[in-house]
């Protein structure tokens, strides 16, 4: 079809900032050392993201997506290279991000509520604001009426819902998510999808979201990042132009239809679909 009418670009490597430039990647590898031996988990990584940009990072299963996003959050430390995140050379994990991991990871002997309050009191901030914002994402999440109950007396989905909650509770510039919506219903997927893209639509957060769907990420990203198969790298980016806020039906159509089949092109060129 003719460039003009695509609704998307494959762009080999990144465009000029279009506005404030939050973090860069440089060089960044990670080989995780065990007693078994080596293990190379992220090829050199180089991505810039600006403010308010939705990335979404989809690969085959071990490539080192998880690994990505927990050097991203200064959760471990890198083989080589670095991150910069508004400047700053990540060491530890920054205050203003919050982060989604694969499993909810709840306290098991906390409530609901006083998990999802955790961040804010890591770091001492006021209570009465941030009770506030919390009951309003729990009962965006669907919730309310749940605040006491412990994280044993709920389902996965349930308690994956209460996870996101609580990274957003302390209203943070940067979120990052691997695959949270992956245990969820369909339904509820697709209600979260609507809801995250509502957030970063009203709030200009940026946000670096792993996922294992395509339409998911399409459906989401302002670019979608494809990593290689173990040890990853950015294989390709897709610049997703279509309009926003975009609808569930949107998914129906067919500049929808090509560029998620141009990307799973990725995954049977190499014969590594999830
Ligand atoms: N702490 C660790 N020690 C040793 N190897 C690890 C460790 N964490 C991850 N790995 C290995 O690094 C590779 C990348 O793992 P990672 O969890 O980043 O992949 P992923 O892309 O997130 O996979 P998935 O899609 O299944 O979640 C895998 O081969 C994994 O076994
Ligand atoms: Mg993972």
């Amino acid at each position: 079809m003719p460039a003009a009418a695509r609704r998307f670009t494959v762009i080999s490597r990144d465009e000029p900032a279009r506005t404030r430039r939050l973090i860069e990647i440089r060089g960044l590898s990670k080989t995780y050392r065990t007693r078994a031996g080596d293990v190379p988990s992220l090829s050199p990584v180089d991505l810039d993201v600006d403010e308010g940009e939705f990335i979404a990072v989809v690969g085959p299963s071990g490539c080192g997506k998880s690994t990505l996003l927990k050097l991203l959050a200064g959760l471990i430390a890198p083989t080589e290279g670095e991150v910069r995140i508004d400047g700053e050379a990540v060491r530890e994990p920054p205050d203003n991000v919050g982060i989604v991991f694969q499993s909810p990871v709840l306290l098991a002997w906390r409530t609901l509520l006083r998990n999802v309050m955790m961040p804010v009191e890591v770091r001492g901030l006021d209570r009465a604001t941030h009770l506030a914002r919390a009951h309003q994402l729990l009962e965006t999440a669907g919730l309310k009426g749940f605040e006491d109950k412990y994280p044993w007396q709920l389902s996965g989905g349930m308690q994956q819902r209460a996870a996101i909650c609580r990274a957003l509770v302390h209203d943070p510039a940067l979120l990052l998510m691997d695959e949270p919506f992956g245990a969820l219903d369909a339904m509820t997927r697709e209600h979260m999808n609507l809801e995250l893209q509502r957030i970063h639509g009203e709030t200009n957060k940026t946000i670096i979201f792993i996922t294992h769907s395509i339409p998911e990420a399409v459906f989401l990203a302002d670019r979608v990042v494809v990593m290689s198969s173990r040890p990853g790298t950015v294989e390709a980016i897709y610049k997703v132009d279509l309009p926003r806020p975009r609808s569930l039906e949107m998914m129906g159509e067919r500049c929808f239809a090509e560029i998620t089949k141009e990307i799973r092109g990725h995954f049977y060129a190499r014969g590594a679909l999830d």
